[in-house]
């Protein structure tokens, strides 16, 4: 008989989660390393930790549980359609429970940033994976390697890009260190970008602080509700089969009218000088 290959899945996140429960479909040997002491990773709310994605408080999906769940494994129906972090957590920890992912994790174990070729590799594919469990360094053979470590662990803050931002004497910081709004009553904020957190969290400062400025952006934005037409979740809605049917058959210039005339029903994005450039897609 031969042995099952054994695979390497670094981090236990939604993504090691899936590689873990797809490689024994597989008749695969999963061992997952997670160097937390819990699976979920970025939806594993644990403040500002250096080395691993960060979320504020009020984050709540935007995409739908239609559209986010485990092909076998649907949220429970009194899931709300678009979900606090806890709920996806929760979700993550009954998936893992009910699937018997649990026991292929070893938490508390960092993978090496470095993953080497095996000696042999020319002939077996096999590769060398080092990890650290208490301070202690061991060295593995492994048939596969599944890096599931996530990816919106590092921030970018490009401060060289604000002249005289040296000289501002108030806290400059990224989204990922933003948790909640309470430290900012009566405090001036502005948020540069217009993106899913930069919307977020000044809807969300708008409460509490004085003031809150967000400046236009560089080449427009999208600005739409999770709720789309007749109360059904955007992506739904936005995200079909028939629609990347239309958009790969239709020629551009009528492709992008439809989607622009649709983006643009609720909310005339030109009005605001919103309007995205060069028909950019959400999907
Ligand atoms: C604010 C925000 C909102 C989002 N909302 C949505 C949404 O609504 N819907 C959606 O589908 N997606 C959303 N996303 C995208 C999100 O990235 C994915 O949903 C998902 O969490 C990615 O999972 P992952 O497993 O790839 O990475 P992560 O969740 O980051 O997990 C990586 C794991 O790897 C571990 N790890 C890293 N390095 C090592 C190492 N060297 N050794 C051992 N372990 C390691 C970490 O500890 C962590 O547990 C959102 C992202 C952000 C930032
Ligand atoms: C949801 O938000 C995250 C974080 O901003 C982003 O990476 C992701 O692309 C968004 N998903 C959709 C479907 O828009």
């Amino acid at each position: 008989m031969t042995k099952n290959k054994k695979v390497a899945i670094i981090g236990a996140g939604v993504s090691g989660l899936a590689s873990i429960r797809s490689c024994l479909e597989e008749g695969l040997e999963p061992t997952c390393f997670e160097k937390s002491n819990d699976i979920g990773g970025l939806w594993k709310f644990s403040g500002s930790k250096e080395g691993r994605a960060s979320i504020y408080k009020s984050v709540f999906t935007n995409s739908s549980k239609e559209m986010m769940c485990f092909p076998d494994f649907p949220y429970p129906d009194n899931f709300p359609n678009f979900m606090h972090n806890i709920k996806i957590q929760e979700y993550l920890t009954a998936f893992a429970k009910e699937k018997n992912l649990l026991k292929y994790i070893q938490f508390k174990v960092r993978c090496y940033q470095h993953v080497n070729k095996h000696p042999d590799f020319a002939t077996t594919g096999q590769w060398d994976v080092t990890t650290e469990r208490d301070g202690k360094r061991e060295s593995a053979v492994f048939d596969a390697v599944m890096v599931c470590s996530g990816h919106h662990v590092y921030p970018n803050l490009p401060k060289e890009s604000f002249p005289g931002l040296n000289h501002f004497k108030g806290k400059c910081f990224h989204s990922r260190d933003y948790k909640e709004p309470g430290v900012f009553k009566g405090k001036r904020v502005l948020v540069v970008g217009l993106g899913n957190s930069g919307c977020d969290i000044a809807t969300e400062l708008s409460h509490t602080a004085e003031q809150v400025l967000l400046p236009g952006s560089r080449s427009g934005s999208w600005v739409m509700s999770r709720v789309w037409h007749n109360g059904y979740p955007w992506d739904m809605v936005l995200i079909t089969r028939f629609g990347t049917f239309l958009k790969n058959n239709l020629p551009t210039a009528i492709s992008d009218w439809l989607y622009m005339k649709q983006m643009n029903a609720r909310f005339k994005h030109e009005n605001y000088g919103l309007m995205p450039l060069n028909g950019h897609r959400l999907s």
